[in-house]
């Protein structure tokens, strides 16, 4: 399946009731920081993505984001949250979640694939305006 779609379709355009192959989805991308949509849960998305190198600092004023490594390593420098600045590294199978408000800066020095679990429409470099490194949202793979 793809296709773009901006809206809630019926369940199986939604990716519902099926087996969703996560490496099989992965192998499909061919692009780095391309986020791609495999599911939708009420208003929230399951998103896939390789990203390597450092993405720019951004915050979501208006939702939390989770990140969940499928393969390799993933650090996450967050800066301004209630706990002061703080860094996370996340391998394969592990999950962390980024608080709506705390600016962010997820990088890689080789190429990891992740899951993010966020509603949808949410910008991946943020709040504020578009950038070079903005990917366009509703992509389905
Ligand atoms: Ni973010």
């Amino acid at each position: 399946m793809s296709h773009t779609q901006a809206h809630a379709g019926t369940p199986a355009e939604r990716g519902q009731s099926t087996s969703i192959d996560l490496a099989a989805k992965m192998a499909l991308i061919h692009e780095q920081w391309q986020p791609r949509v495999v599911a939708e849960m009420n208003d929230y998305q399951f998103k896939v993505v390789k990203v390597q190198g450092e993405f720019p600092w951004h915050r979501h004023a208006g939702t939390d984001e989770a990140f969940f490594v499928l393969e390799g390593e993933l650090r996450i420098d967050m800066r301004g949250g209630p706990a002061g600045d703080e860094t996370i590294v996340l391998r394969a199978g592990q999950l962390a979640v980024v608080p709506k408000g705390v600016e962010h800066r997820p990088s890689a020095s080789a190429e990891v694939q992740l899951m993010l679990i966020e509603p949808r429409g949410v910008l991946n470099t943020g709040d504020g305006a578009r950038s070079a490194r903005s990917a366009e949202n509703d992509l389905w793979i």
